[in-house]
């Protein structure tokens, strides 16, 4: 008996998407060099409240939680991309994007951070300033998945978490709610990067949802560390 062979297509329904995004050369090489050099010069605490024993074991955080308020015209340049990003790909009716808080983060060798979230925020991001960053993504629906079979590769449909890779001078933008980590870092140069969190302001929201969060203007000074050929 001939076999009946079904010649249909098979094609991924993907209605729902996270708001995950990297942007390259969101910065440039000269305006990398400064943030290192103003990375390098903070004060730093641990990541975890623990023994100072313990403490040194996780990346450390500077004690600047509004570094790039410092640094204004960067600091808009960045929420103008947030407002872009909203617009053009979300589709969203935003009227503007504002870095509340923003540090830097120090690891050094065999340092690794907690996993973790940004809580009180709408987007986070991450400015790198280094070749071989890693950050690991956690997927957020894992727990929602009652089957686990064993796997012979590694697909997005399997995995509990993901490593990601952003290369020197991109920008890391997703969900605040959105579980990370910085794995071990295994390069004998301290790692820096530029963590922000970034709220929606203005007037959004309909009915008993409606919300109006003020905005800052950013002034820009003379004092403007970042055209500041010292880099700040
Ligand atoms: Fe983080």
């Amino acid at each position: 008996m001939e076999e009946k062979k079904v010649e249909g297509t098979l094609s991924r329904v993907d209605p729902f998407q996270l708001p995950i995004f990297l942007y390259n050369d969101a910065i440039n090489n000269e305006q990398c060099e400064a943030l290192v050099k103003l990375c390098e010069k903070q004060e730093y605490i641990s990541s975890v409240n623990a023994s100072e024993e313990v403490a040194k074991m996780w990346t450390g955080i500077s004690k600047d939680k509004t570094l790039l308020h410092g640094i204004p015209d960067m600091k808009q340049h960045f929420e103008l991309l947030i407002q872009d990003i909203s617009t053009q790909l979300l589709k969203q009716v935003t009227q503007g994007f504002e870095i509340k808080s923003s540090w830097t983060t120090k690891t050094e060798k065999g340092q690794t951070s907690k996993m973790h979230m940004h809580k009180n925020y709408y987007l986070s991001a991450i400015l790198y300033l280094q070749d071989d960053n890693e950050i690991i993504l956690q997927c957020p629906w894992w727990d929602k998945g009652n089957f686990l079979f064993p796997i012979y590769e590694q697909t997005p449909y399997t995995c509990n978490s993901s490593m990601i890779h952003p290369p020197k001078n991109s920008l890391l933008i997703m969900p605040s709610w959105m579980l990370h980590e910085i794995p071990e870092w295994k390069k004998e140069e301290d790692r820096y990067s530029i963590a922000m969190n970034i709220h929606p302001v203005g007037e959004y929201g309909t009915d008993t949802s409606y919300i109006e969060i003020p905005s800052k203007v950013t002034l820009q000074t003379e004092s403007n560390r970042w055209n500041n050929k010292e880099g700040g």
